[in-house]
């Protein structure tokens, strides 16, 4: 029986990871849980899963979680809160296996805790592999520990990485929806609504992941995860826009032969990888090959879509310049789900941070959260600037 962690629990990974493994009750149980401000969410899972440990962001909130399991007569569970008590679900002695699903930095400390700790972690949490892939990787490597990616994309590559040498591989292909603007003429972008940003056509994620697969940064952000994951030159790897969400990454090899990954578009699927690896289990996540239609690829567009340029930029330069891609990026994609700014304010802010960072290579976990916090300060400044509709004499240019 492995014991599991999740961290992020109430959010769409964490309970796609609940849900798959309602289907294995000899094979996997719940450890411990970290969630953020879902006190409603977290409350369900501890009467259903019964973990010995929970997590929340704040005092305040763990308080109301503890009241409530009191008041239903449940006991047993430890409730914690804040970075510290992440850290404590993700490090229990009794833990074999983190999933690590927290959107943004705040899961980076319980990540690098988890790794540190010797636990294998299924890694969903893209942005602490951009902030701090090298030390991440470094620490896992050093210490021997599986870190198993959960996006749908690098599980992919995984995957079809089992079919060869390392040094066989010639690039990797990431598959990309294009999201809903794909076809949007580009004088309409800065009147995009932040209810069509947030429909995806393919996949049902949270808020942040789904604008960022409307302004196609998720898919840099992707590059940069999988540089660091499969340690590769940013040249080396490719994107592909594949609007039906079908293969889901692609490796070539120095031969010539391109492997693909296909199998539903459903993140239980690459979870149940991560958590059987290097099994495999029957599931009932099986693909209609009788339903496939047409498969398209087509190179994605570099001018409509900055965000793409600027993570291949990042990439290149590692440090302090990935840090800042995400931290803007999260500062301008709340801004613009807020309607303080545009659309195309995403790429603008994330542009005008990264023109600001100096270089830098961080060593510690501390260093780059502490370049995380400039680089925020620094796109809310921008955010501050940016009109909330772009000056059309200005878009003409
Ligand atoms: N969704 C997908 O299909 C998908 C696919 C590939 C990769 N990913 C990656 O997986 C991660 C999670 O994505 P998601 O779509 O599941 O996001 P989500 O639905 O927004 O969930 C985010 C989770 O993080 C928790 N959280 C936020 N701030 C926290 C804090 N300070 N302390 C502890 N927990 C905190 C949230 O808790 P509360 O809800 O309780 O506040 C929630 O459980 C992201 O890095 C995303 O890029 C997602």
């Amino acid at each position: 029986m492995k014991q599991i962690a999740i961290l992020g629990s109430t959010g769409s990974i964490g309970q796609s990871s609940l849900s798959i493994l309602e289907e294995y009750p000899d094979r996997f149980a719940i450890a411990s849980l970290a969630a953020g401000r879902n006190v409603d969410a977290a409350f369900d899972q501890c009467l259903r899963w019964r973990p010995r440990v929970v997590s929340l962001a704040t005092a305040e909130l763990a308080d109301t979680l503890a009241l409530r399991l009191r008041e239903a007569g449940v006991t047993g569970i430890e409730v914690l809160h804040g970075a510290a008590g992440t850290v404590q679900v993700a490090t229990l002695p009794e833990v074999d296996f983190v999933i690590s699903a927290i959107v943004g930095v705040a899961g980076l400390e319980a990540t690098y805790a988890a790794i540190l700790a010797g636990k294998p972690v299924g890694l969903a949490n893209k942005e602490a592999m951009v902030a701090a892939g090298e030390i991440l990787t470094a620490a896992a490597r050093e210490r021997n520990v599986p870190l198993l990616p959960i996006d749908s994309e690098h599980n992919a590559i995984h995957q079809a990485m089992r079919a060869g040498e390392k040094r066989e591989i010639s690039r990797i292909w990431l598959t990309a929806s294009g999201g809903p603007f794909r076809s949007l003429p580009l004088q309409d972008f800065d009147h995009i609504t932040v209810e069509q940003a947030l429909k995806h056509p393919t996949w049902v994620m949270g808020r942040r992941i789904t604008i960022d697969s409307a302004t196609m940064l998720n898919k840099g952000l992707e590059i940069i995860e999988a540089c660091r994951l499969f340690d590769l030159p940013p040249s080396a790897v490719k994107v592909t826009v594949h609007p039906q969400s079908t293969v889901h990454s692609l490796v070539e090899y120095i031969d010539g032969s391109i492997l693909a990954q296909i199998s539903v578009t459903d993140m239980r699927l690459p979870i149940l990888y991560a958590l059987s690896y290097p099994e495999r289990l029957p599931s009932k996540l099986t693909f209609d090959m009788a339903a496939l239609g047409r498969l398209d690829f087509s190179p994605p567009d570099f001018a409509r879509f900055p965000c793409l340029r600027l993570a291949y930029e990042a990439a290149e330069r590692g440090g302090a310049h990935c840090i800042a891609l995400n931290a803007a990026d999260e500062v301008a994609v709340e801004a613009f789900l807020e309607r303080a700014i545009p659309f195309p304010g995403i790429p603008r802010t994330i542009e005008d941070v990264l023109q600001a960072t100096p270089e830098s290579h961080p060593a510690t976990i501390q260093e780059v959260l502490a370049l995380d916090a400039q680089a925020r300060d620094l796109a809310r400044e921008v955010v501050a600037k940016t009109p909330t509709r772009s000056q059309p004499a200005l878009h003409r240019r």
